[in-house]
């Protein structure tokens, strides 16, 4: 190809690409296959090679691998984002009033709205011609961080506008959050994978939305919720806080649902005593109530404290609820990549309605600098963490304590040498045939997210390795009924349903196998992604590292560990006898945008009568469908389960059809 030609080729090329990248990233609607999308981006590399002159500094080739290098723009905000200050009773709520009624007295009879405050990350969208241009965060207040291509990754964020009435350029204010569900299913897939767990929802939003690859931003499925607009010397179509909630809902932006319109302070005191207990129940992190003057008008004449706080508003917080229990012992677990696990054992004590009897104690570096000692009486608290949170020892004058504590130089299981590799917290148990590792890698294979081996939990895996019958989860497969029948708590029946539920699960498909065998940072989606693109496990355990980076959304540390892994002569002999006893090692065709659910997405809520929600995902997906985790108007329908929540009310909310497992079934043509 020549001078022009190959220009023209290149530019369309470089436009094909970005689009498809726009509709796998952004939309989350892939239009073209893996194939195609690698022979194009193939195509466009080789056209650079020989004409370098074509090279342009924008072009998608210069993506390949690693993600930009350099962190991001900064952006300057139009106003600056404030923070809030905090009221921790009602004597410090009246106190506000009393200070803001001495600049506007209307303030007492004005009304309050209360929302919801989110703990998540503060974010400004801002829009141009109810358009969005920029999504930042909030940096210092003046000056964010431009992450506009992973805002667009936030689903939920409207691109453009719905309705009319919105100011030319505006910014409108919102918190990034990652749901409790979603914080727990992405750490078990860390676990999983071998990665470090996050500590906190907000740790994790905020962690995600500073990625360099929008792609990892997206697999984190962030949601926003709404609540402040800046449009600076132009008019807003609203007067209260109120309206404007509801008129950021016409537009198109999720607004917290359970915010209210009080008269007054007395009033706005009995409410927020409800709220209390509703912020556990949420899906969501929440830290507090926002009470906020009603009318805009007293916002302006109010003004800020600084370029701070507003005095218009201020967040009523609730002090966590911590209680002092006895820790009776530091135990150790060791986890499937040899990671020592210290966490505590503690006197059982009931923390806003919950039995807590362990807390993680995260790392021995933790437990040394907080001094915590076993027998010492601690302090642990539930606010907002997921996980029960051990604060710290109470120390009492003249009360003996035990020793330090010592972390121990050998594995509590193995009783290898332990390794503290320099730039890391953890301590790891070098030796790969440690039982404690083998224990945990079995039960990760076994669990319901990877092979689905009903009926084998940790007691019965413990069980089996103690007595011999198993050393790996090949030996599984070979297990007869005859031989369960000699442990302890095996029935005739229960030994031939165990039996029978590990064969079924040789028919699992490659990429379930592949995210059960536990390669480190291997996790569902990243299976997922393996196993589409090769196929079979021989062309996978034949791929370099190389081949395997240039896979859409995987990147070089999946890449070096799945070659790694097949380079080990032990996991070959694994793979190879794992064949030999009749394990299924290829993936069906995808069949996206064929089966009578193509075109169709859906939203599971709820907890279905016999599919699992991964089982039940996988279905629609063998059908050609979709699914998603927020409710849109997109949805074709929510199939609802027990106990569902707030998908439901959603649903609900905007005319999206509900229907049942039996039904969901009928329409994948599935038998259950
Ligand atoms: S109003 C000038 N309302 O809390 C506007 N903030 O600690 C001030 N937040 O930076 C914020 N939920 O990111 C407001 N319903 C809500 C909120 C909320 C969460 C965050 C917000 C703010 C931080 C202040």
């Amino acid at each position: 190809m020549k001078g022009r030609a190959a220009a023209a080729r290149a530019a369309e090329l470089r436009r094909l690409i970005e689009r498809a990248n726009h509709g796998y990233y952004v939309l989350d609607k892939p239009e073209i296959s893996d194939a195609e999308y690698d022979r194009l981006f193939r195509e466009l590399q080789e056209l650079e090679a020989k004409h370098p002159e074509l090279r342009t500094p924008d072009s998608p080739t210069h993506r390949v691998g690693a993600p930009p290098a350099a962190g991001f723009k900064k952006h300057r905000h139009l106003v600056p984002m404030l923070s809030l200050a905090n009221a921790f009773n009602e004597a410090e709520l009246a106190e506000w009033e009393e200070r803001n009624a001495r600049l506007s007295p209307e303030v007492k009879t004005a009304g309050y709205t209360l929302e919801v405050k989110i703990d998540g990350a503060a974010v400004s969208l801002t829009y141009d011609d109810g358009v969005c241009v920029i999504g930042a965060t909030r940096g210092n207040g003046v000056e964010g961080e431009d992450v506009t291509t992973n805002l667009r990754t936030v689903l939920d964020v409207p691109l453009r506008l719905r309705g009319k009435g919105w100011p030319k350029l505006m910014e409108v204010r919102g918190e990034v959050y990652l749901s409790k569900t979603r914080f727990a299913e992405l750490n078990k897939e860390r676990d999983h994978a071998g990665e470090p767990t996050f500590a906190n929802p907000r740790n994790a939003a905020a962690g995600a939305l500073r990625q360099l690859d929008p792609k990892i931003t997206r697999s984190r499925r962030l949601r926003i919720f709404c609540f402040h607009v800046e449009a600076p010397g132009q008019k807003l179509p609203v007067a209260t806080q109120h309206d404007l909630l509801q008129q950021l809902a016409a537009w198109g932006f999720p607004v917290e649902p359970h915010h209210k319109l009080v008269p007054d302070l007395a009033a706005a005191n009995q409410e927020i005593a409800t709220f209390e207990p509703l912020l556990e129940q949420l899906d969501y992190g929440a830290d507090g109530v926002v009470v906020k003057v009603n009318p805009l008008e007293l916002h302006a004449e109010l003004g800020t404290v600084g370029d701070r706080e507003p005095r218009w508003a201020i967040a009523r917080k609730f002090a966590p609820e911590v209680r002092v229990t006895r820790l009776k012992e530091i135990r150790i677990n060791v986890g499937r990549t040899g990671a020592l696990n210290p966490y505590a054992v503690l006197e059982p004590v009931e923390i806003g309605g919950v039995t807590v009897s362990t807390a993680t104690l995260h790392n021995f570096e933790l437990i040394k600098a907080k001094d915590i000692r076993e027998g010492d009486l601690v302090e642990v608290t539930r606010a907002g963490e997921v996980i029960p949170q051990l604060l710290g020892p109470v120390i009492k004058k003249g009360v003996r304590r035990a020793r330090p504590y010592q972390p121990p130089d050998r594995c509590p299981v193995c009783k290898s040498k332990v390794e503290h590799p320099p730039d890391e917290v953890m301590v790891y148990c070098p030796n790969v045939s440690c039982l404690g590792r083998i224990f945990e890698s079995i039960v990760h294979f076994a669990s319901r997210t990877a092979m689905d081996i009903r009926g084998l939990g940790p007691e019965r895996v413990k069980a089996l390795l103690d007595a011999k019958l198993i050393k790996d989860v090949a030996d599984l497969y070979e297990l007869t009924t005859m031989q369960l029948l000699t442990l302890e708590g095996f029935a005739e029946k229960s030994a031939q349903q165990l039996v029978a539920a590990i064969q079924a699960s040789q028919q699992q498909p490659l990429s379930t196998l592949l995210f059960a065998l536990g390669i480190r940072h291997v996790g569902v989606q990243g299976a997922r992604l393996l196993a589409r693109h090769f196929g079979t496990m021989k062309a996978l355990a034949k791929a370099s590292a190389d081949e395997i980076n240039k896979i859409r959304g995987i990147g070089p540390a999946i890449a070096e560990a799945v070659a790694g892994f097949f380079v080990e002569p032990k996991n070959r002999k694994l793979v190879e006898r794992l064949e030999k006893l009749g394990l299924n090692m290829k993936e069906p065709e995808a069949t996206e945008g064929k089966g009578p659910l193509a075109g169709q997405v859906y939203v599971i809520t709820g907890t279905l009568p016999s599919l699992s929600r991964a089982k039940a995902g996988e279905l629609i997906e063998a059908a050609g469908g979709h699914v998603t985790d927020g409710v849109s108007r997109n949805t074709t329908a929510v199939v609802v389960g027990a106990d569902a929540g707030a998908k439901l009310e959603k649903a609900k909310a905007f005319g999206v059809p509900l229907i049942d497992e039996a039904e969901l079934l009928r329409r994948a043509r599935a038998k259950p």
